[in-house]
């Protein structure tokens, strides 16, 4: 059942390995640690589940181990500071190794570690979320947050091997799980019909963690990403298509306090919105909006704001998010199942008609 992708970047190519049981398969991860030294940075919950299977594979080495407290709140320049106080403290040198053992918080700190550590180390992913198998741990987006902004302090550095061992997805939370497929979703919408249809016809399976299908999700998911990254590896292009529903979601987590809705919710009320506004502006056909939303609702995952958030506090609160450009707020929309563009030409009443509509029950 085990699968193997590349990303293709030249000198900085990996591969992605998924499937059930790769954490006890030794041999998989040992080929990609450099050096002598590595750093496992790990979170509180994450590691007493996970880690001992990892040590296994790394036998002989020196290992220290970093345990983070688990949450988004820590995803900030103390956490990341005091990987690198562990690092000095052991006198670990350029050519060591950090193993990103969790979800997307805890790869993003390490990756963003490894980034600026004596100016570039290699690091492993070994993502244990769904969200970040399917998408934080492959494309070398690597950061922390700032009180004024989320993934405002980072650095593209690409990890040297994603290792997915879908097994770690039985311990999953309900939420996070829905979480991560709002995710998986998204491939479908931007660039992949085919998927999207898949997904209609497996949602049930994937909802009950079937695993032929999380594992058959995941590979689409990231073939998917990998499709992007090694055509736009910083962004300057069609990679900001993966931010489809982002604009609108990451407008509902600032106006909520982050934490509540998790990121992936705050995705998928947004891709409901950013579909809404593609069918007022004719790009979208009127029956692809409600097999947006149902598809998400069998996930489980909202398809609107929350009501005490109003839609005139939400079009202010997107126009602070990151993907305004010279003044103009752009957006991810859909030409139709399967096709995104980004486009600026939109205006505040159509964008507050659409966060309206959302709201609409059927
Ligand atoms: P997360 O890392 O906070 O993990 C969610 C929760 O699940 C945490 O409590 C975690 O400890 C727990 N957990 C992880 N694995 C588990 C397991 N196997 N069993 C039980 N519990 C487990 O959240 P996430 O959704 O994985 O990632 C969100 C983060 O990823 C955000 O910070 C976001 O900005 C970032 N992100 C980055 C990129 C990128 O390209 N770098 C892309 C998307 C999101
Ligand atoms: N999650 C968006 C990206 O990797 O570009």
């Amino acid at each position: 059942m085990n699968k193997r992708l590349d990303i293709n970047l030249g000198a900085r190519s990996y591969p992605i390995f998924i499937g059930p049981g790769l954490l006890r398969e030794p041999d998989l991860l040992r080929p990609y640690v450099r050096g002598k030294q590595v750093m496992v940075v790990s979170n509180t919950t994450v590691a007493p589940l996970y880690l001992e299977p990892l040590r296994a594979g790394l036998v002989g080495l020196q290992v220290a181990e970093r345990i983070l407290p688990d949450g988004e709140i820590y995803k900030e320049r103390n956490t990341w500071h005091g990987i690198f106080d562990a690092l000095l403290a052991e006198r670990y040198a350029r050519d060591c190794t950090l193993i990103a053992l969790g979800g997307g918080v805890v790869g993003d700190i390490t990756g963003f570690a490894a980034a600026c550590y004596q100016r570039g180390v290699a690091f492993i992913q070994v993502p244990t979320t769904l969200l970040a198998q399917v998408d934080s741990s492959v494309g070398g987006k690597t950061g922390i947050n700032h009180p004024a902004g989320k993934n405002m302090i980072g650095a593209f550095h690409q990890p040297v091997a994603v290792i997915a061992d879908t097994d770690t997805l039985s311990t999953l939370p309900e939420r996070e799980l829905a979480a991560g497929l709002a995710e998986v979703v998204k491939y479908g919408l931007i660039r992949d019909p085919a998927f999207f249809n898949w997904l209609e016809a497996h949602a049930d399976a994937l909802q009950n963690r079937d695993a032929a299908a999380l594992i058959e999700a995941i590979e689409r998911s990231c073939q998917n990403k990998a499709d992007v990254v090694e055509a736009d590896e910083r962004e300057l292009g069609q990679r900001a298509l993966l931010n489809l529903g982002h604009t609108f979601g990451h407008a509902i987590e600032a106006g909520l306090g982050y934490g509540d809705w998790l990121h992936g919710e705050a995705v998928a009320a947004g891709m409901v919105m950013a579909a809404e506004l593609s069918r007022q502006l004719g790009w979208l056909d009127a029956a692809a909006v409600p097999r947006i939303r149902s598809l998400l609702e069998r996930f489980g995952l909202p398809v609107a704001p929350p009501p005490g958030l109003g839609s005139e506090r939400m079009l202010e609160l997107m126009a602070v998010d990151k993907k305004v450009q010279a003044g103009a707020l752009r957006l991810v929309l859909l030409k139709g199942i399967g096709s995104a563009l980004v486009t600026g030409d939109v205006s505040a009443e159509q964008i507050i008609a659409s966060i309206d509509a959302s709201r609409k029950t059927f």
